[in-house]
């Protein structure tokens, strides 16, 4: 070979290597036609069934659970490691619903533009494409997986505080069953006794029993949803109600003893109360009329949940000066200072009914963002199949319940709760900015609802889901002992994204680029 060959072949590998790496690179920016998308989940076999109210029941069941009936109390009162906002929450509740309100409405213009399963997901993959789409499917399975373990365990918690009040009539072995049980013991561990496996016997068979459910028909689910949130919100009521008569304005001075570091934390905590209301766009091939009932779905339980909590906050801090030792039931603890003890077992009735909610919607959503996922040729495509009987992706439902069942015996709810808000923030972020993008590069599009003043209200969900999480993040790291940095949850969320990364690159790439070839071919 003379020098001149030798220069045209190595051009020649030169020029083919450019344009594999130009390839690559565009698919990863590959976006989806919301057309195709919409075409595709026309032929998914899922049957529309919910309407705006059950849209709504739905969203409360999601989002009113452990926040409020625990989590309230760490947010007030703060630990060592926290501060608390003190009276002061209502303000911080009010800043972490405004963060949700600017996602809500993001997500309501996607829901009912692109209304098929997946939210999130598939409007990433609309609009910056097939990378960060699947980045962002990926962290809403975190949102909603994790975000199941953590109210797991919190439903074990409070069905073993149920049943201890009913020592008298039940066995022993019944209402205190071992540690082990309920997961403050681990049986074995592994890795420096960085990760516990627990087992959480009553929590994995309500788990069993939820897939059970939502493998028989979401609507179904929605009815035993309604049921659980006419239960929660009557005792919200009773507990509103009744405590009006004992609140002493004195008790909300001094209302902000932390000042805004402490209303800023709280927001950051109070904010796993609000998470749920995003999963109902998961729902949308399940809706009837996806256009106009998905806004006011997401809308409507936001509103809801957000009188609901603020009531509940003003009437517990008016109730009571609560302290450092309150905060694990700071409601029940509550009424037992004003001397109504009957109003315990009553709340853990409440509570678990609003925890059951909570998991059918967080589970349901899961299954959901994985079956787009896997519609779209990323994952197996076995996980779509559809039941004959019952028009319900039960594969997919099975599989997203043996990975919460597992995950629940390694990560304890700290750290699960945690997880389940970067991954909120996450999905949130992307879909406000994908709102501008689609209205730039696909300006013409029906959009049956309008997210007013965009770009800025897209640009201040941005800002405040964007704040919150640098926020929570740079106090995390600065209070984590230099031995445990690598388990805090912003670690743990960046060891989720480079797995992800991993099953992309070596997995789901490849996939989709057998099935285009397939569809190519089918089309010549
Ligand atoms: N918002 C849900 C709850 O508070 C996750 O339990």
């Amino acid at each position: 070979m003379n020098k001149l060959q030798d220069y045209e072949v190595g051009q020649q590998v030169t020029n083919d290597e450019i344009k594999s790496i130009n390839g690559f690179v565009k698919n990863l920016f590959k976006i989806k036609n919301p057309d195709d998308m919409i075409k595709d989940a026309g032929s998914s076999g899922l049957k529309k069934t919910l309407g705006a109210f059950d849209l709504i029941i739905l969203g409360v069941g999601a989002v009113i659970g452990s926040g409020i009936f625990t989590v309230i109390g760490l947010a007030t009162v703060g630990d060592a490691k926290t501060l608390g906002a003190g009276p002061a929450l209502v303000i911080s509740m009010l800043l972490a619903s405004l963060a949700c309100v600017f996602s809500a409405l993001c997500y309501s213009e996607f829901a009912s533009m692109i209304p098929v399963a997946g939210s999130a997901y598939v409007y990433t993959y609309a609009t910056i494409g097939e990378f960060f789409a699947w980045i962002i499917g990926w962290a809403a399975t975190l949102e909603y997986l994790v975000g199941y373990i953590a109210v797991c365990h919190a439903w074990t918690g409070y069905l073993l505080q149920f049943l201890k009040g009913f020592e008298k009539f039940l066995p022993h072995a019944i209402t205190n069953p071992p540690s082990h049980l309920i997961g403050e013991t681990p049986i074995f561990s592994m890795f420096a006794d960085k990760i516990n496996i627990y087992f959480n016997l009553p929590g994995i068979l309500f788990t069993c029993f939820i897939c059970w459910m939502l493998v028989k028909g979401i609507q179904e689910s929605t009815k035993m949803t309604g049921i659980m949130v006419a239960i929660k919100l009557l005792v919200i009521g009773i507990f509103v109600g009744a405590g009006l008569f004992y609140i002493k304005p004195e008790n909300w001075t001094p209302f902000a003893p932390n000042g805004f570091a402490g209303i800023a934390s709280g927001a950051f905590i109070i904010f796993f109360a609000y998470i749920g209301f995003d999963a109902l766009a998961s729902a949308a091939e399940e809706t009837k009329n996806p256009q106009k009932d998905l806004p006011v779905g997401i809308i409507g339980s936001l509103i809801v949940c957000t009188i609901v909590y603020i009531a509940v906050e003003l009437v517990l801090t008016g109730i009571i000066p609560l302290s450092a030792s309150d905060i694990k039931a700071p409601i029940a603890h509550a009424m037992n200072y004003v001397g109504q003890n009957w109003f315990a077992g009553l709340i853990s009735t409440g509570a678990l009914a609003g925890l059951t909610s909570v998991l059918l919607v967080m589970l349901l959503a899961g299954s959901r963002v994985l079956y787009a996922m896997s519609r779209d040729g990323f994952l197996p495509r076995i996980l779509q199949t559809v039941h004959k009987k019952y028009h319900t992706p039960h594969l997919i439902t099975i599989a997203v319940t043996l990975t919460c069942m597992v995950g629940g015996a390694i990560l304890d709810i700290n750290t699960a709760a945690d997880l389940c808000v970067y991954g909120t923030f996450a999905s949130f972020i992307i879909v406000c900015i994908a709102v501008p993008i689609l209205r730039h590069t696909d300006p013409n599009r029906e959009r049956p609802f309008k997210v007013p003043f965009s770009p800025w209200f897209p640009l201040l969900g941005i800002v405040s889901c964007g704040g919150l999480m640098v926020y929570y993040t740079y106090i995390k790291i600065i209070n984590a002992p230099k031995n445990e940095l690598m388990s805090t949850s912003p670690m743990l969320f960046l060891l989720w994204i480079i797995i992800g990364c991993i099953i992309y690159f070596t997995y789901s790439y490849g996939q989709k680029r057998k099935l285009e070839a397939i569809n190519n071919n089918d089309k010549n």
